[in-house]
């Protein structure tokens, strides 16, 4: 380890700062979104750059997280796309075959809509069901965008996961006892993933972010990958800090960059509050 303290995030560009701070294999678990090269308005960011140009340094990008990444590590990769634009990022996890292996590939569900009558005999479902955010695509051309990718690349393909601590219970409760392995009313969730906003910014309120994901996503993939295991989370693309709050959260140890001082400045302050309301929960717990 080259730094004294894990828990920062650093105004500085991630390939640099990986250099600067980490040693080979440090890192257990790096969970990220990059910029997705969608021509997304960041602060700093230029995201219009040539797709040839893009690809080129997302592949140094990740280079440079496999050097960092331990031998059991899990990289895990969130990437969007848009109704013009179906194959970014795809085009991103192909660049990336040559230095990983895809041991899965999980959907980011934004929003689901169930009719009832799609169902069949399910009991605790009793009307049409639509949940969840997305933002409405105005074409005739094209659907509605309600899910993005997370690519989950490892070194080997060989890492065993802990599926159960993401799990959901069983609709069937018959089968809580019915198979051998089963561990009580959990089954594996599989690789489609209902996560919805934690927060929908106010009209008044600016988003202070224009691709963020929640919290949730991040601390998903981190239990996946297994808590005990992982003694490092990195995300080189911190943003407003939503896989640190995840750490925090999980009482796991972190550490990010972000080229944009004021994205880093939003974290760091919700960083801050997320440790206050943890002090203040834990005054109230010990009372
Ligand atoms: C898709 S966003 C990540 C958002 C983050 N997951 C969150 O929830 O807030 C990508 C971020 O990468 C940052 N970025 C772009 N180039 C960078 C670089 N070379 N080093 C570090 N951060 C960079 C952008 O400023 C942007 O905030």
């Amino acid at each position: 380890m080259i730094l004294t303290n894990y828990n920062q995030i650093f105004i500085q560009d991630c390939i640099q700062g990986m250099q600067q701070y980490l040693d080979n294999g440090e890192v257990s678990v790096i969970v990220t979104s990059p910029p997705y090269n969608l021509g997304i308005n960041y602060g700093k960011y230029d995201d219009t750059i040539s797709r040839n140009q893009y690809l080129d340094w997302i592949e140094q990008v990740m280079q440079e997280c496999r050097r960092v990444l331990s031998e059991n590590g899990s990289l895990f990769l969130n990437l969007g796309y848009s109704s013009r634009d179906l194959w970014v990022a795809w085009e991103v996890a192909f660049r990336l075959r040559k230095m990983f292996v895809l041991q899965n590939v999980i959907h980011w569900i934004k929003s689901i809509a169930i009719p009832r009558s799609d169902v069949g005999n399910y009991p605790n479902i009793l009307g049409d069901i639509a949940v969840g955010h997305f933002k409405p695509v105005n074409s005739d051309r094209y659907l509605n965008r309600c899910h993005e990718y997370i690519f989950h690349f490892t070194k080997k393909g060989s890492v065993d996961l802990n599926k159960l601590s993401v799990g959901v219970p069983y609709q069937d409760k018959t089968n809580v006892t019915r198979w051998k392995k089963g561990k009580g009313d959990v089954r594996d969730r599989g690789d489609t993933w209902f996560i919805p906003y934690e927060t929908i910014w106010s009209s008044e309120e600016q988003r202070p972010h224009p691709s963020s994901f929640p919290p949730a996503l991040p601390a998903m993939c981190i239990k996946l990958h297994g808590i005990e295991r992982t003694s490092l989370v990195l995300d080189p693309f911190m943003g407003i800090g939503n896989t640190a709050i995840a750490c925090l959260r999980l009482g796991i140890a972190y550490l990010g960059f972000e080229i944009d001082e004021t994205y880093a400045a939003v974290a760091r302050q919700r960083i801050s509050q997320e440790m206050e309301a943890s002090k203040e929960k834990k005054t109230q717990h010990d009372c």
